[in-house]
């Protein structure tokens, strides 16, 4: 199960910056699910998690599209405020400290964010409710 699934470009998400996706997984039955995912920038590295806080497993942006804090340096859930590394996902204040977001396989391929390690539906993905900031994800597998 190698296969590449680009999500977005490497230029589209900014150096400090985090860009939510909603794909869709299948699951092990074989029924394709919605799956919120969250891509991080730390200077040229990217880091995927499943955009679950560890907390009460709700996506972290209450507001849609909205995944960090005030400064703009770390990722906050907007229930409670538990705030995450950018790069590691490491919970270190709030209620789930000492816990991580659940990472998820990157691979860059031709200036291509891509996932890989996971079964995901060929179609496109649902995008978050937010239609200007949203970009619409395009799956495309080799
Ligand atoms: S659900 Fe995220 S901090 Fe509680």
């Amino acid at each position: 199960m190698n296969e590449l699934y680009a999500i977005c470009q490497t230029g589209e998400i900014e150096d400090g910056d985090a860009t939510g996706f909603i794909l869709m997984r299948i699951e092990e039955t074989g029924e394709p699910k919605p799956w919120p995912i969250l891509i991080t920038r730390k200077g040229n590295n990217f880091y995927g998690f499943e955009n679950a806080c560890p907390h009460k497993g709700e996506r972290l942006d209450s507001e849609a599209g909205h995944f960090l804090d005030e400064e703009g340096n770390f990722l906050t859930c907007g229930h409670h405020q538990a705030q995450f590394d950018l790069d590691t996902g490491h919970c270190f204040i709030g209620p789930c400290q000492g816990k991580k977001l659940q990472s998820i396989q990157i691979v860059i391929d031709d200036g291509d964010v891509c996932l890989t390690g996971v079964e995901l539906a060929e179609e496109d993905g649902l995008g978050l409710e937010e239609p200007d900031e949203a970009p619409e994800v395009m799956i495309t597998s080799d």
